[in-house]
Formats: structure tokens, sequence, C-alpha cells
């Protein structure tokens, strides 16, 4: 077992006085990919955030308890958020491209970053679209508004976006629940290959999902991780009896 990239510890979350996180502690392995499941509500998304600070954003919200990146507390002070997020990638659930190009979209992080080099950006366009499996799909339209594509292929570009700036941890909020089947399986067979560079860390409420991509998964309920394991132990033996009864549909 290697070492954890992102270990949460002890981490607490508060909507004002409404407390949606208790005590969370997940270590999450380099090169694998994690599945978060649990009934709506229960703080899945809450926590995802958590591990880039996407929280920081919303009012109100009072953390306490430590999320480290390798061996950096994200929520230290001398923490640059933008740096952060490159390393530590998001996809969310509705396709969220920019209402430019595809080219644009893919290169915005970049030239942002200060890349000018239009051969570099060319070769990052390519790479990223191909790793994210679309590039086939828009390599002939790259100047075409990314939203004049379909859903399960804006999903596909708004991945190779984040890609493109060479994160070392992708966390994904549902990203196929928006989708038709057969783009929700190139998305699940794309991350398969992905996650030989790159962490996943993945929320869904596909259960077939979880156990068909996924290397471990976390239970959570109210607020709490009742179970962590490999998720082949998860949905064959779990420990625990509420996880037996939530993979089994017992409820919902
Ligand atoms: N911005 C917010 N302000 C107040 N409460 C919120 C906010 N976002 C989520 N919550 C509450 O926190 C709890 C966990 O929500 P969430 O993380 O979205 O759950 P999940 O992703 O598992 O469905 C829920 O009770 C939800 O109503
Ligand atoms: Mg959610």
């Amino acid at each position: 077992m290697s070492d954890p990239i992102i270990t949460a510890d002890n981490l607490d979350l508060y909507y004002g006085d409404f407390q949606a996180l208790h005590g969370i502690h997940l270590d999450f392995e380099p090169h694998q990919i994690s599945a978060l499941i649990g009934p709506s509500g229960c703080g899945k998304s809450t926590f995802l955030r958590c591990l880039n600070r996407m929280n920081d954003m919303i009012d109100g919200v009072t953390i306490t308890g430590m999320v480290k990146f390798h061996d950096q507390n994200i929520y230290s002070p001398q923490t640059n958020l933008v740096d952060l997020r490159k390393e530590i990638g998001m996809v969310f659930q509705q396709p969220n491209p920019f209402p430019f190009s595809v080219y644009d979209n893919i290169t915005y992080g970049l030239r942002i970053a200060g890349v000018r080099d239009k051969q570099k950006l060319d070769e990052i366009v390519e790479r990223s679209l191909k790793q994210a499996a679309v590039w086939d799909e828009v390599k002939d339209n790259l100047y075409d508004n990314a939203l004049s594509f379909s859903g399960g292929q804006q999903q596909r570009i708004c991945i190779a976006r984040v890609l493109a700036v060479s994160p070392s941890v992708i966390l994904m909020d549902e990203p196929t629940s928006a989708l038709d089947p057969i783009s929700s399986a190139k998305i699940e067979n794309t991350l398969l290959e992905l996650k030989k560079e790159y962490t996943i860390i993945i929320v869904t409420h596909n259960l077939q999902q979880a156990s068909r991509i996924s290397d471990k998964t976390a239970f959570f309920m109210e607020g709490r991780v009742v179970e962590y394991d490999d998720t082949s132990k998860m949905f064959v033996n779990p420990d625990n009896k509420q996880t037996e009864d939530y993979v089994s549909g017992r409820f919902g």
C-alpha cells in the first residue's frame, strides 16, 4: 500500500448551525478510483468540495479538522488556491463548458498560467482531448462553440479541460448522472484509463457504477462515514449492516 495522496482527518463542516460532516477520516491512495456513495443529502458533495476548498465560496461555512494533500494541510493560510485547484481539479454533474470554442475551453487554464506557445497549446489540446476519449469526435470542429456538442461530449470536453492543467487528483461529483448510458459508459472507460496517471475520487448514486469502476468505496450516512473498504468487499461482504442494506438496495 502506497502513501495516501489525500487524507481527511477529523473533518467537521457546518453550514451555519447545521453540522453536515462529522469527524470524517478518509485516506485516498494514488492511482486508485475511490467512490463516495450514500443516500441523497448524506454529505458526499460537501465532503468532495472540502478536498479542493470549493466550500470556501459558500457563506457561513465553518470547517475544522484537516485535509492533507501529500504532506500539506490545504487549509493552512499558506495555501495558494489557484495552485491547489490546478493540482486537484473538479468535474461537476452538469457539463459546464465555457460558451466559447473547444480549443479555448481546453487552453483556458494554460493561458491564465501564461502559456502562449501555440505549438505547446496545440499539443496539450490534442493530448487532453485524447485522454478524455473525445478527440475523434471534436478534432475537425475545435473552433466550434463547446455548447454545440452533445451532453456526453461536453462532459468529456470538461474532463479534458481539467486534464489540460495536469492535475494529480480529479474530483467528480456524479459526472454521468445527466448523461445517457452510452455516454456514461464512455466516461467510465475513460476513468479506468485515467487512473493510471491520476487519482480519481467520484461521487456516484449509481451503485453499479461504483462497483464497476472503483477500487475503494466509502459509504456515507448523515454526514458520517459508515464504512470504507475495498469495493469488492463493500459490495459483497461489508462489515456494517447499514452498508449491506444500502448496497443491496434496501434503502436509497
Ligand atoms: N450550501 C448549503 N447550505 C446549507 N446547507 C447545505 C448546503 N449544501 C448542502 N447542504 C446540506 O448539507 C447536507 C449534505 O448535502 P450534500 O453534501 O449536498 O449531500 P449529497 O451530495 O450526499 O446529496 C444536506 O442536508 C444539505 O441540505
Ligand atoms: Mg451531491
